[in-house]
């Protein structure tokens, strides 16, 4: 097995005019290719800024980070975007869909920013695959909440991630809507055999992970193997 992400002694400080305020410390942990894993914690315990560095959307303050055998540390805004394109996926608690493009435009953005052909019909086959092919032409407001959170799980998947980040994904769904939303984001991520992890409050869902991390107060609690009762790691 490679691992695909590894961090370590990962710290964030926040300058809010002059004040610090360190949000993350000390973190360390690595993940192999193809494992699943659950971020749970306390709202504001840090793992939405977590998140966002493993995958290269923010900058560590210390530490570091390497993704897929690269290391984000140094790089610029634009050589980690090229990174994201190239390895991550990512999805949103509020989908974050861009307002002015359709559901298929939206799913075709990361395909064209590959240079990929036949960009309509792969990001027709993926809304099919989440059961929106005949919505394909609505905006984001025309689509309801789960509707809107299915087409970011099409973009996420049509970028072809090595390793996907979803930041609950269900947080902002009820719970019927959340449970489809739930077995579609780990039906595509067996079928792709992606590296997945994911925020989530939701305990149930964390447990169908293979390793939950628990954060409090921006260092990891615990770190625990789900898939094998009684095997924790400390
Ligand atoms: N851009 C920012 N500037 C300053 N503080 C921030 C910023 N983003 C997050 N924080 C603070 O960092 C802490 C952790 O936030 P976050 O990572 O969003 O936590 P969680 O996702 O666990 O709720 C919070 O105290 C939050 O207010
Ligand atoms: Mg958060």
């Amino acid at each position: 097995m490679s691992v695909i992400l590894d961090i370590k002694d990962l710290e964030k400080t926040y300058y809010s005019g002059n004040h610090p305020l360190t949000v993350l410390q000390g973190i360390n942990f690595s993940l192999q290719a193809g494992d699943t894993c659950a971020i749970v914690g306390p709202s504001g315990s840090g793992k939405t800024t977590l998140l966002g560095l493993c995958a290269g959307l923010d900058r560590a303050s210390s530490g570091s980070v390497i993704l897929n055998g690269i290391k984000l540390d140094n790089l610029s805004e634009d050589e980690r975007a090229q990174v994201r394109n190239q390895y991550v996926g990512f999805i949103f608690q509020n989908f974050q869909l861009i307002p002015t493009l359709t559901a298929i435009e939206n799913v075709m953005v990361p395909l064209e920013l590959r240079g990929e052909r036949n960009v309509h019909n792969q990001a027709m086959e993926l809304l099919a695959r989440v059961g929106l092919a005949e919505r394909f032409d609505h905006y984001p407001t025309q689509l309801s909440g789960g509707e809107q959170q299915r087409v970011s799980l099409a973009r996420a998947f049509s970028n072809k991630p090595t390793i996907l980040f979803a930041d609950e994904p269900t947080g902002n769904l009820d719970e019927e809507t959340g449970q489809k939303v739930e077995k579609l984001l780990f039906d595509l991520n067996r079928e792709a055999g992606t590296t997945l992890v994911l925020v989530t409050h939701d305990l149930e869902l964390a447990e169908k992970t293979d390793r939950i991390i628990r954060i409090k107060g921006g260092t990891v609690v615990s770190d625990q193997i789900t898939s094998s009762v009684g095997n924790v790691q400390e």
